[in-house]
């Protein structure tokens, strides 16, 4: 394994970068300031696994300064910010993440992480859960999961073996997947292709494969940006609330010649394939916004076409019969790799939802079964209490007399 972080990154540039996002994480800064007084994690050892962001960075200080020993390792082996990443050790995280790790080295941080004995895991994804659990890690009593692929990956788990331990499903608290997965994942998937490939999005034809949360986050900002979208969907619901969100909606074989960007966000495997890349026009560009690299079939597109060409730094050209396809960041999450991820002001409600999901683990883990759980409803809703009072927003209450009217019968 190379050093435990790169040379790339400075600690200092990661600092100014961390007080940016922790100035702009209000409810992260309420709870450790002022709702939780004291060092009601101390000594507790955390295992995260999350995108070693700025905004994770927040997260795991915070929690450093509630009392807890941290490890951390990355989500996805192209995620990694470097200079928070060293900004992080240098304050006493012990942290496993550099950005571009082989697979190996991203499999060898997982078991650094399991080798800390943590009491509690936070992951994205759900890989080091799926490891703890099949080497039946006895040190672990609770843990929390970030998002959508990992919670579904759980409950297959967990129909299949009774899990290890309880964990806290936090992607399905309101707080979290209404506003994470849509606007997040909308603003920052948009970013991400930007940056990657500088392209002109109005009047473009993107395709938006799956309506889910980040779908319609993607499909909306988009459209906001003025490009035509369409939108693929396997469920009749789902294409039935894009179809009245005013999106035209087709099966990708039918659309797929039209189509100048395709941003999969399904979290299932090879929803773009050969018979697409055939009838795919000349110089599409394929991006993706799910958890894993599987959405668009990249091994068939390096079968195709064994040596790429980068032409930009994430931008691989493959020669698809007389044609070229665009494909960015290797088919993995757009907005992190070529991004940034989720600006700060989203990732405040996901990560008070983590360190609140965290504390109430480390006080009742011995009350909960070892299944799946929600964010307790009294978190979720404690944190759209806090979100909107520090935008200063102020919301009506109900009159005694409506009180008594909702009794009405
Ligand atoms: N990039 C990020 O920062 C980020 C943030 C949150 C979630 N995610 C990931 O994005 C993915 C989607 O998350 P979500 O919360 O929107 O999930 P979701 O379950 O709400 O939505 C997924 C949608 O895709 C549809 N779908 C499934 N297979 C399809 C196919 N073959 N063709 C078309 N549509 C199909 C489903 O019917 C569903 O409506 C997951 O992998 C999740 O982990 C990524």
């Amino acid at each position: 394994m190379n050093s435990v972080i790169s040379e790339a990154g400075s600690p200092a540039r990661g600092e100014l970068s961390f007080l940016w996002a922790k100035d702009h994480m209000g409810i992260l800064k309420k709870i450790t300031e002022k709702v939780l007084n004291g060092q009601p994690l101390a000594g507790r050892r955390l295992g995260f696994c999350l995108h070693i962001t700025k905004e994770t960075s927040v997260l795991l200080m915070a929690a450093k300064e509630l009392g807890a020993d941290i490890v951390a390792c990355p989500a996805n082996p192209l995620t990694t910010q470097d200079d928070i990443a060293s900004f992080l050790s240098e304050k006493g995280v012990t942290i496993y993440a550099w950005r571009g790790q082989t697979d190996k080295e991203f499999r060898e941080c997982l078991n650094k992480v399991i080798q800390f004995k943590p009491e509690i895991v936070t992951d994205d994804g759900a890989e080091l859960h799926v490891l703890a659990n099949n080497i039946r890690c006895q040190s672990i009593l609770g843990g929390t999961e970030e998002t959508t692929t990992g919670v579904t990956r759980l409950r297959s788990l967990q129909g299949k073996k009774s899990l290890l331990y309880p964990v806290i499903g936090v992607n399905d608290a309101s707080t979290k997947y209404l506003f994470d997965n849509r606007y997040g994942t909308g603003q920052s998937t948009i970013d991400g292709l930007m940056r990657a490939t500088g392209v002109f999005l109005a009047g473009k034809h993107v395709i938006v494969c799956g309506y889910g949360w980040v779908g319609k986050g993607v499909a909306s900002r988009a459209s906001g940006m003025g490009a035509i979208v369409t939108v693929t969907e396997i469920d009749h619901i789902r294409a039935l609330e894009a179809s009245m969100d005013g999106f035209a909606v087709k099966r990708l074989l039918d659309v797929v010649e039209s189509g100048d960007i395709f941003i999969t966000c399904t979290g299932q495997t090879k929803v773009i394939r050969k018979e697409h890349f055939q009838k795919m026009k000349q110089g599409a560009i394929l991006a993706n916004a799910g958890h894993f690299d599987v959405e668009i079939d990249v091994e068939y597109l390096y079968k195709q076409d064994s040596n790429p060409v980068c032409i930009r730094a994430n931008v691989n050209s493959f020669k698809i019969a007389s044609k070229k396809i665009f494909l960015v960041d290797r088919g993995r999450v757009v907005n992190l790799v070529s991004g940034e991820g989720h600006a700060p002001e989203v990732m405040s409600l996901s990560f008070a939802n983590q360190l609140l999901s965290i504390l109430f683990l480390s006080k009742f883990h011995a009350k909960l079964k070892k299944r799946l759980h929600r964010v307790p409803r009294h978190i979720d809703r404690a944190i759209a209490r806090y979100s909107i009072e520090s935008m200063n927003i102020r919301i009506d209450k109900l009159t005694n007399e409506q009180k008594a009217y909702r009794h009405f019968i």
